[in-house]
């Protein structure tokens, strides 16, 4: 039965919000998704070679493991696979915290970080960041004062974006050390430009890696991801897994892109490119934009009234965006970047919104 330790979690608000999207018509830029789509045939490239028992048999993940292994040069025994980076979160605060825990994660972010912070009822210590984008380092320095068990940091983060460099990481990795508290690197976005984490894990046991085939790899919707460490720290954090970590429908599509990385290397190549005429444009708009090493780009408006006007009048015309976000971002907006031919029914709309006055 349940104890009165359980009903915490009857308080805690979940929803399934139905996006809404007009999936056919529509132009996704809300949620960092691959914009563009894959080939009609792309399921079918993806499972001719399986046999004729692929969906009556459990699924069987051990080739996966050797792929991912031999892709991120690391052995299988420091990997374990995940829904998602999503679900490697969850993996590690069930086994690394307990209930009044403090762990910390830079601030706005992925939402989920703060929703499984509820779930194991722990102390979340948000870092936020200065109106110049840069990390508020009086809130950043509390955070070794508490204790923390765990320190997240999505590297690069969206929707603001600072991306720390390899010496900054090895710097706080050994700071964490010292309190006896995991560095965990979300590494969403890598392949996008920024720099991973990974060569620090030899020497920074504290240090652990995500990492997901939602962003550059494009497939948001197989819900993969891995969790990357030492063998000793995986020793331990891969053994709550659950009985089969993905569906074999899962494991084939991850395996043929690891396979025909080729696909991945070109549609980042796209977006970067994408990025930086995307920035370009949005100057010429007279918008000012922020966009690094993320498949992402963050547009300020003057007001939240201007950022909610064009997120609306976007939407009439099936344009997704997301924002505005809550104070002190609520004048901001992002958009996902696909290949800069679909971007332009974006910038279009965006001129007609300023045609139309609702941004000055
Ligand atoms: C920083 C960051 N981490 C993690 C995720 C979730 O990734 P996944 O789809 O692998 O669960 C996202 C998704 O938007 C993200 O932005």
């Amino acid at each position: 039965m349940f104890t009165k330790k359980n009903l915490y979690l009857k308080n805690i608000l979940r929803m399934r919000v139905a996006e809404g999207r007009n999936l056919i018509k529509g132009l996704r830029l809300d949620r960092n998704e691959k914009v563009d789509l894959w080939p009609s045939n792309f399921i079918h490239n993806v499972l001719k070679s399986k046999p004729p028992s692929f969906f009556s048999t459990y699924p069987e993940i051990a080739n996966l493991y050797k792929k991912i292994a031999k892709f991120d040069k690391v052995s299988e025994d420091q990997i374990l696979i995940t829904s998602g980076i999503d679900g490697g979160i969850k993996n590690l605060l069930n086994i690394l915290t307990q209930p009044k825990d403090v762990i910390s994660v830079l601030s706005p972010t992925y939402a989920m970080y703060e929703v499984y912070s509820k779930i194991f009822q722990l102390k979340l210590h948000r870092i936020s960041y200065t109106e110049n984008y840069e990390v508020n380092k009086k809130e950043f320095e509390n955070f070794f004062k508490l204790k923390p068990k765990i320190l997240f940091i999505p590297n690069p983060n969206q929707p603001i974006e600072n991306t720390f460099g390899l010496d900054e990481i090895k710097k706080i990795a050994a700071r964490c050390k010292k309190i006896k508290c995991f560095l965990v690197v979300d590494e969403a976005y890598f392949h996008f430009g920024a720099k991973s984490a990974l060569p620090l894990i030899k020497h920074n046991k504290n240090i652990i890696i995500l990492r997901t085939f939602s962003k550059a790899f494009g497939v948001p919707s197989i819900r993969a991801g891995y969790t990357i460490s030492s063998k000793d720290n995986m020793e331990i954090l891969s053994k709550a897994r659950i009985a089969h970590e993905l569906s074999s429908v899962s494991i084939a599509v991850a395996e043929y892109l690891l396979d025909n990385f080729k696909m991945i290397r070109n549609n980042v190549s796209k977006i970067k490119n994408s990025r930086k005429l995307m920035l370009k444009n949005l100057r010429n708009i007279g918008l000012e934009s922020r966009s690094q090493y993320g498949n992402y780009v963050l547009i300020k408006f003057k007001n939240k009234t201007e950022a909610k006007n064009v997120v609306q009048f976007l939407r009439k015309r099936l344009i997704y965006v997301k924002g505005p976000y809550k104070k002190p971002w609520d004048c901001f907006i992002n958009i996902s970047l696909g290949p800069f031919s679909i971007m332009k029914s974006f910038l279009s709309g965006l001129k007609e919104a300023k045609r139309r006055r609702l941004f000055t």
